[in-house]
């Protein structure tokens, strides 16, 4: 076994570390990755042997690849993810839990000897610039070079990590096998994994990752939900920060003023069409930035505001409904230098999926490699590109990337949005009338199952603060810390709701949408800057017609605009009985102060 490390790694915790896990897991080799180009480009050369990537045509796409995974292997596994608090009670009902030593146990037997026939890469990884003082290290271990090469675009990646932690720094130790190990001469597969047996495992205490079976992104790359949302939410609560699955983008009116937001919503609303959003034409020199589409970590600063910065490094996108219609930015930044991931293949060398482009083309190869034509997937119902298809992507190729992007310092947060996909009920915008308010909403907030999700559609699902299956430990002691944390703050940013997913009596959207929300974003920042009028409601403070700027926009009439602003008494009645049987799933650790205002609005909604 080739294993010596190289004389720039000074930390003997991590060297004795190292050695351990690689006697258990038994690799053929030691690669200490450094992040070099020299190092990337051997591996991709490697992965196109091997079968696991498909260099697509360098003039219509330089220097990118498409991997296709088993087809047992395309999403995160939420019931195999699990949280080993030392108490259960703490993991809460919002995490599948398990003894933390009878874990241990069983992960020994899985692990040992799980890398035979493999190298074990060593990345070294920082959640956030290098040295900022609201990042964190990570040290990943594993035998996928698909997961090195993702690691390197989607976090800060490579040796300047050591200097970082010199020789006793903290990291997360992060294991990850693909838990496929090879018998002496046994040819490997393409995409690698373990189609039986999954387990993502997190030890909250000791702030450890241990992921087996999969190859696939949020279960293998091992920075991202692992750590940067379930550990790090864990952290966040210790240490008196934040661990968020919110986007955050920065908005500037033509006078120059400057305020950024962070956002939550569930997966698959949009988020990473929203953080690079195209303000309308009639929006003349407005910008909108992007910090990050995904994740934030924030802080309070010391003069009593918060602030945050994106832990990663790139964007790991769902690749289906991305187009010049939806995100411009993100068609332009996908030109070049992309891992794709179970997309479908043009016959000339590119990629394709669902809503890329009106026309579809006449015959592609889907992500499963078979033939597929428009006709047969309306005989067959057979998609080209897997719905979860995804680009992986380095934040730096995206053209409204913010110049603040990689400040150490974190931007300053103004307000926070939260939204999810609801039809009805659930009003375009409204501002909370304060922090405990905006915690209750953002606690309560739930959204509708699609066809691209499993179970019954149209049903709304509860995932405060979209980070239902993200939280790494009990949910109503999140919301406490939400509260504390806001609480403590001398400027605490506002608080919004949104909704773009209102329909009509026809089901059709009563909002347009994607750039359109500028419209909406632009009321909020008034509102922080102080310039924007609203109404008190029910639910807090909402604009009328004209408190929005409609230049360039006819789609929404005055009465449309009442549809989506509606509150249907009755509506919320049931909608806070909902909340209702919610909370009481987190009764044990809910807040006093939320389950109030639940009855005060129940009791206003009574009239
Ligand atoms: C993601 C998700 O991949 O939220 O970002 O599922
Ligand atoms: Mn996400």
């Amino acid at each position: 076994m080739q294993s010596t490390a190289p004389d720039y790694i000074k930390h003997a915790g991590l060297l004795a570390w190292v050695a351990k896990v690689a006697e258990l897991t038994q690799p053929d080799a030691i690669h200490w990755v450094d992040g070099s180009e020299q190092e990337n480009a051997l591996l991709l050369e490697q992965m196109v042997a091997a079968g696991t990537l498909t260099r697509l045509n360098p003039e219509k796409r330089p220097n990118s690849y498409a991997a296709f995974s088993d087809p047992s292997d395309v999403a995160r596994v939420e019931d195999r993810t699990y949280v080993c608090a030392a108490n259960k009670a703490d993991a809460g009902p919002n995490n599948n839990w398990m003894d933390p030593d009878e874990m241990r146990g069983t992960l020994q037997g899985l692990f040992a000897g799980c890398m035979r026939g493999r190298t074990l890469y060593v990345i070294p990884f920082s959640m956030g610039p290098l040295g900022s003082p609201i990042a964190h290290v990570g040290i990943e271990l594993t035998d996928s070079p698909y997961v090195v090469a993702s690691m390197r675009i989607m976090t800060r990646m490579g040796r300047a990590v050591y200097d970082v932690l010199g020789e006793n720094g903290d990291y997360v130790p992060c294991i990850h096998t693909v838990g496929a190990p090879l018998a002496a001469g046994e040819a490997d597969k393409p995409w690698p994994c373990n189609p039986d047996t999954k387990y993502i495992v997190h030890f909250p205490e000791t702030r450890e990752i241990w992921s087996y079976g999969s190859g696939y992104g949020g279960n293998a790359l091992l920075g991202k939900k692992c750590f940067a949302l379930r550990i790090a939410s864990t952290m966040g609560r210790d240490q008196g920060w934040l661990a968020e699955h919110m986007l955050i983008l920065g908005v500037e009116s033509p006078k120059g003023e400057k305020s950024y937001v962070a956002a939550a919503f569930p997966s698959a609303c949009g988020k990473t069409n929203f953080a690079m959003l195209i303000p309308p034409a009639a929006y003349q020199g407005w910008k909108v930035t992007t910090v990050g589409d995904d994740i934030a970590w924030i802080k309070p600063g010391s003069d009593g505001k918060l602030y945050a910065i994106n832990p990663e490094n790139g964007y790991f996108g769902v690749a289906p409904g991305t187009s010049v219609k939806s995100n411009p930015n993100a068609m332009a930044m996908l030109q070049q230098n992309v891992i794709f991931t179970n997309v479908a293949l043009t016959d000339d060398g590119d990629v394709w999926w669902e809503g890329m482009s009106k026309d579809v083309p006449a015959h592609l190869t889907d992500w499963q490699g078979q033939d597929w034509t428009p006709e047969i997937a309306k005989a067959t119902g057979r998609k080209a590109a897997h719905p979860n298809s995804r680009f992986t992507v380095s934040a730096t190729q995206c053209p409204s990337l913010d110049p603040a992007w990689n400040d150490a310092a974190g931007v300053p947060i103004s307000a926070f949005i939260f939204g999810g996909r609801r039809s009805s009920t659930v009003p375009l915008v409204f501002e909370a009338t304060g922090w405990s308010e905006g915690v209750y909403m953002a606690a309560t907030m739930g959204s509708e199952t699609t066809a691209a999700a499993m179970g019954a559609q149209g049903q709304t699902r509860r995932d405060p603060f979209a980070m239902l299956p993200f939280c790494g430990y009990h949910m109503g002691d999140y919301f406490n810390h939400w509260l504390k944390v806001g609480g403590e703050l001398e400027q605490a940013p506002a608080i919004f709701c949104v909704n773009w997913f209102r329909v009509d009596e026809n089901g059709r959207f009563l909002w347009p949408g994607f750039g359109e929300n500028m419209r909406v974003l632009e009321w909020i920042v008034g509102r922080v800057q102080g310039t924007a009028k609203a109404e008190k409601s029910v639910l807090g403070w909402m604009p009328s017609y004209d408190d929005l700027d409609w230049s360039g926009l006819d789609e929404v009439s005055r009465e449309q605009f009442t549809d989506l602003m509606k509150l249907d008494t009755e509506a919320w009645r049931k909608e806070v009985a909902a909340h209702g049987d919610w909370l009481a799933k987190l009764a044990d650790r809910l807040p006093a102060s939320l389950a109030e205002q639940r009855v005060r609005l129940s009791a206003v909604l009574e009239g």
